[in-house]
């Protein structure tokens, strides 16, 4: 049973817990199994579920790709599979141009604390630390690998999709703990049951994570990293253990107490970061303003959200003066700009060419395709979302770019 960050007693979630608003369970306490539902549900599931932003297209080629399973878990791989290289001709004779590269399929290949079990159905089955939960995910549209038995090991299932059950909410099969730890390298982390279906981490983005670790590491000097909408602390406190000095941007006060937590459950508290409650547009307007700027920058925005006073963030909306502002906040020596998105509307082109049109006068190279994450022991890549990053070109250690 795990302690409450807070010192308090310790939180244990069971099938008859009614403890906590939208997360709260007062059903009956009785098993379940993986859901085989109609095409004609998931639909309605899906009309009914807006705010799923996860998703992308379906790898075809995945199906024929060996499976990378035997790789030791403990050191997750990222595979970047058979990008297609185009390069551009600089658009002025002042100016370089960032190169392209697209599209590319990083993989996620699961960690000692994730794993993606099976998925089928409209459902995904995933490990989390040391339990197994079920949650719906509109991409998996083919049928379960595994065994309905496995299915009905799962500790807690979201179910957010019954029409009578009204709103989504965890429902428990096995006595759980409410906020149990995890790991990922240097960073101790509480996962924890949220309404809409998160635990308090994007496990994919462990290979986001891993690839600005290298280009900190290839920059080889303290790098000033920015990180917008940055949730409960991860693409921070792993930056931070690697030498930067990270400011971290979150409209929510609670995901900011929790990357706190977080901190603090990895012992870097010495580790500078400044953790800043503000609606994401408004910071970095500011930062322009002020003449600020840092050598790496993330974002991962949702695709709608609101700011501590209500301002609106809407992907297609604000994006393109999002990723301006960010330009001017790069530093002349900058290694790298990560954007992720979990818009199920844009496409990974269409993000590249707003980067690459941001970018232009730049060096270096501009990347952007999905990030999947491939299943256990299985075949099947599950797309989660898209994005687009840019690396600064191999000798921008100390010169301007
Ligand atoms: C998709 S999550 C980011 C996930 C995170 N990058 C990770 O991998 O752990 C979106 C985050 O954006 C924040 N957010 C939403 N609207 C915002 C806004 N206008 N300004 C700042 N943060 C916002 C939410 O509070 C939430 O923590």
């Amino acid at each position: 049973m795990s302690k409450s960050p807070k010192g308090g007693a310790p939180r244990t979630r069971n099938a008859q817990s009614k403890k906590g608003g939208a997360r709260k369970d007062n059903g009956p306490k009785r098993g379940f199994s993986a859901k085989r539902d109609t095409r004609d549900n998931r639909d309605q599931r899906e009309a009914r579920n807006p705010r799923d932003t996860r998703g992308g297209k379906k790898d075809s080629a995945a199906a024929t790709r060996p499976n990378r399973r035997d790789q030791t878990r403990s050191a997750p791989a990222t595979t970047v599979v058979e990008p297609i290289v185009r390069e551009h001709k600089p658009t002025s004779a002042r100016f370089t141009t960032p190169a392209s590269v697209l599209p590319v399929m990083v993989e996620m290949n699961g960690w000692d604390d994730y794993a993606l079990l099976d998925m089928g159905h409209g459902q995904k089955l995933e490990r989390y630390g040391r339990y197994k939960l079920i949650r719906p995910e509109a991409q998996a549209m083919g049928a379960p690998r595994l065994p309905e038995s496995e299915w009905k090991s799962a500790d807690a299932i979201f179910t957010g999709d019954v029409e009578e059950e009204g709103p989504g909410r965890w429902k428990f099969a096995n006595q759980v703990d409410e906020i149990w730890q995890m790991k990922y390298g240097p960073a101790t982390f509480n996962g924890q049951f949220m309404s809409f279906r998160h635990v308090g981490v994007f496990p994919e983005q462990a290979a986001h994570w891993d690839w600005v670790g290298e280009q900190i590491k290839k920059a080889d000097r303290p790098l000033k990293v920015l990180n917008l909408f940055g949730y409960t602390g991860m693409a921070s406190l792993l930056p931070a253990a690697l030498g930067a000095q990270v400011t971290h941007v979150d409209a929510s006060k609670k995901a900011i107490v929790w990357a706190r937590e977080n901190q603090e459950l990895s012992g870097l508290e010495d580790k500078p970061i400044r953790w800043i409650c503000d609606d994401a547009m408004k910071f970095v307007e500011r930062e322009v303003r002020r003449g600020n700027t840092y050598d790496g920058i993330i974002l991962d925005p949702p695709k709608y959200g609101r700011g501590p006073n209500g301002e609106v963030w809407d992907f297609f909306e604000s994006v393109p003066h999002m990723l301006a502002c960010v330009r001017k906040l790069l530093s002349p020596n900058a290694q790298f700009l990560l954007m992720s998105s979990y818009a199920i509307r844009a496409s990974f082109l269409s993000s590249h060419e707003l980067m690459r049109e941001c970018l232009d006068g730049l060096p270096g190279t501009i990347e952007s395709g999905e990030l999947a994450i491939r299943e256990l022991d299985g075949p099947r890549l599950l797309s989660t979302s898209l994005f687009s990053r840019w690396s600064a070109p191999e000798n921008n250690k100390a010169e301007g770019a």
